[in-house]
This record gives C-alpha cells, sequence and structure tokens, in this order.
C-alpha cells in the first residue's frame, strides 16, 4: 500500500485526535525511517524519545522475538523472568529499592500520585507540580500537568493538584499546606521546551520536600533511560528522589512504564490497592532488559554525551548563522533544542514542515523551541547531515 492509500483508510477510521504527518512510515534501521512511498527520513524524534536504541536493535529484536515464542503475557497473577531481571537492573542501578511496572509514562505517574497519597496516612493528597511541565493524559496527569492548553474542555479536572510557577521557590514554598502530599517534576522539561531545572532549585524543592515531610517525585518518563547522558538525569544533578516514573525508552519502543521507589514508601501500596494486567508484560520487559544492558555497556554513555556536545554544537553554528531565527540553544545529552526568537516562533510549524519535506524528523516543542531528541545511537555522520537539511531550511525562511 501506498502513504495515500495508507492515510485514506486511516482518515476513515480513527477519531481525529492526532495530528499526523502525511506518511505511512513502514520501516526502521538505526537512525533512518522509510515511508510506504519509499522515503527515507533522518530520525531526530525516535517515535517521541522512545527508540533510544535506533529502530529495531538488534538485541531488542532478538530479546522480543525469543520471549515472544516463549510467552508472551500471563498478569500479574504470576512471577515472570523478565520482570524479575529488568526490576532488579532498576534496582541495582537507580536510588530504587522497589518497583511497580505500568504500560505508560501517564500509568507510571498514576501510580506514584496513589502511593504519594496513601503513603500520607494523616490525610495529605495534594500534589504540586510546576508550571509548563508536562506529565500524560489521564485525567489525573492533565490536572498536575501545568500547561493549561492541556485542561481545556476538560474540566472539572481531579481536584488535588496545583502548580507553581516555574523556577521560583519561594512561590513554591509559599503554596506547600498541611494538605500536601508530594512535589512532582521533570529534572529537565521536556514537552514544554527543552527546559532544564537549575541545580539550586532542585536542591530547593528537595530540601522544602524533607522539610514538610513531602514526596518528590521525578518525571522521568522522557528524560530518563540515556537520554541526558546517565541512565538517569538525576544522576547527574546529585538530588535524589523519593519516586521516579519511567516509560517511554524504557524497552525502546515496546510498551512498559515503571515507578521506583524506596523500601518505606512502598509498603503502603499493600495488595489490592494498585494493579495492571498488563503491566510488566514480559515481552516488553524483555526488551526492557536488553535495552538497560545494551545502555550499561562500556562507552555508551560517553559517546550520548560527547555527541549532544557535538549536536548543540553544530546547533550553535545555525544560532550564528541565522540571528533572526534562532537566539540559542540549550538542553543535555541527547535532548538538545534550538531556541527560536519570536519570528522563528511564529513560523516553528512551517520549519519542521520543511525539515520533513527535505527528510529530517524533529519537532516544535513548547511554542518555543526545535527539538532534536535522535537515537542515542545516531553518528556525527547523521548529525552533519541534518544539520546540513536545517542550513538549507532556514535560509529559505
Ligand atoms: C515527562 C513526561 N511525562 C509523562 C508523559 C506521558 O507518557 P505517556 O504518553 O507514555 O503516557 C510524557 C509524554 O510525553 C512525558 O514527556
Amino acid at each position: 500500500m501506498t502513504n495515500s492509500e495508507i492515510i485514506k483508510q486511516s482518515e476513515a477510521a480513527f477519531v481525529g485526535n492526532y495530528a499526523r504527518f502525511p506518511v505511512a512510515m513502514i520501516e526502521g534501521q538505526g537512525c533512518k525511517l522509510k515511508d510506504a512511498d519509499g522515503k527515507e527520513y533522518l530520525d531526530f524524534l525516535s517515535g517521541i524519545a522512545v527508540c533510544s536504541l535506533g529502530h529495531c536493535h538488534p538485541a531488542v529484536t532478538e530479546a522480543i522475538c525469543q520471549q515472544a515464542a516463549k510467552l508472551v503475557h500471563v498478569s500479574n497473577l504470576f512471577h515472570t523472568a523478565p520482570q524479575v531481571e529488568l526490576a532488579s537492573l532498576l534496582v541495582e542501578h537507580s536510588f530504587a529499592e522497589r518497583i511497580f511496572f505500568a504500560n505508560s509514562g501517564a500509568e507510571a505517574n498514576e501510580a506514584a500520585f496513589k502511593l504519594a497519597r496513601i503513603h500520607s496516612d494523616d490525610g495529605r493528597y495534594e500534589v504540586i507540580s510546576l508550571e509548563g511541565s508536562f506529565h500524560g493524559r489521564t485525567l489525573a496527569t492533565v490536572a498536575a500537568t501545568g500547561q493549561p492548553k492541556f485542561h481545556q474542555g476538560f474540566e472539572p479536572l481531579p481536584a488535588g493538584f496545583l502548580c507553581a510557577p516555574f523556577g521560583k521557590l519561594e512561590a513554591l514554598a509559599a503554596m506547600i499546606n498541611h494538605k500536601t502530599c508530594a512535589i512532582i517534576c521533570e529534572p529537565l522539561q521536556g514537552e514544554s521546551g527543552v527546559r532544564p531545572l537549575e541545580i539550586e532549585y532542585l536542591k530547593g524543592i528537595r530540601q522544602l520536600c524533607d522539610q514538610h515531610e513531602l514526596l518528590l517525585i521525578y518525571d522521568e518518563v522522557q528524560v530518563g533511560m540515556g537520554r541526558t547522558g546517565s541512565l538517569f538525569a538525576y544522576e547527574q544533578l546529585g538530588v535524589k528522589p523519593d519516586i521516579m516514573t519511567l516509560a517511554k525508552a524504557l524497552a525502546n519502543g515496546l510498551p512498559l512504564g515503571a515507578m521506583l521507589t524506596t523500601d518505606v514508601i512502598a509498603e503502603s501500596l499493600k495488595p489490592g490497592t494498585h494493579a495492571s494486567t498488563f503491566g510488566g508484560n514480559p515481552v516488553a520487559c524483555a526488551a526492557g532488559v536488553a535495552v538497560i544492558k545494551t545502555m550499561l555497556k562500556k562507552g555508551f554513555f560517553e559517546q550520548v554525551n560527547s555527541n549532544g556536545e557535538y549536536l548543540a554544537k553544530s546547533l550553535g553554528a545555525m544560532v550564528q548563522k541565522y540571528p533572526r531565527l534562532a537566539c540559542g540553544t540549550r538542553g543535555a545529552g541527547l535532548i538538545q533544542a534550538l531556541i527560536l526568537t519570536s519570528t522563528g516562533v511564529g513560523i516553528g510549524g512551517e520549519i519542521v514542515q520543511s525539515l520533513f519535506e527535505q527528510g529530517v524528523l524533529a519537532n516544535f516543542a513548547g511554542n518555543a523551541v526545535l527539538r532534536f531528541i535522535p537515537p542515542l545511537v545516531v553518528t556525527r555522520e547523521d548529525i552533519d547531515s541534518m544539520v546540513a537539511i536545517l542550513d538549507q531550511s532556514l535560509a529559505g525562511f
């Protein structure tokens, strides 16, 4: 089938909630994707920070195939070996001692909110998030998301979610009250335009949590699993959470989310308090084991960091060349952004469209930046090819 045949069927069948690029992808390998008409794309989106080892990484494909031939699903009424292996690896390499598996980032955050509430035995229930945050599309995660555009049309939202101004510790402190049980933040906000939290700010948030006996939840759904140049973003910041959520790159494209926490906090979730039929599916977990083992190989994160610096530097050259459109770069590891001027913001969507037409996939995040989140296995040649096309695109505006 061609692109247009697939799109025609798609338009007839689906709810219209997605604004998709007008192509159907049929194949992927590493940082390349191919559409149904045979056109190739250089992927600097990775399925929105999901396919971090690239498309069809051999270790992941092998793990999926082997597990699929053995056992696909039994539910959490039983133990399975891939689940245990992945949970043990996450425990071994993070602050956490206990894991809960879900199927998505939103579900992992829902689990975190439920845990924070039930752990507060004095009935505290309010969670404070930060302006600009993104935590998912279920009602509670929408309520926690600090961007009003995601709330519109879905009110009344579940009670118990407050949003603090970004970067202002005093304002956050002033919002803490006798009902607050947790603060949730992304160490680096992805969806609102690649906005890192200053270390001092994060330290201040940790202090507030300690002072008021609140749980600090890190949403590392987007920036966890190697994206910022270490397995978890918090490792580079030196500020540990009490709960952390993961999803996206955890199984390189199979649906898998996780909530990580400590022994003491985990005790509050007794049998029957929370569950997921599919969560921790053996095939997804087998993929997750392959992902984490590949990322922990010697030199993997050094490569992510050096290619991240190279990407940032290459984007910096675009700032020099096109000051009318771009005014800076920001990011960590391989989540990098070209910050657009107000003129650039006005045509952000058009720049993305022009890149797409020339075979580069990127996106316009937070109405502020062009976001580049390639597979972590991206090469310097891939970066050079992408930047050459970006250069050509920007020259046209
Ligand atoms: C930081 C963050 N949290 C949560 C989510 C929601 O994840 P999912 O779409 O898997 O529910 C996202 C998705 O973009 C995200 O970026």
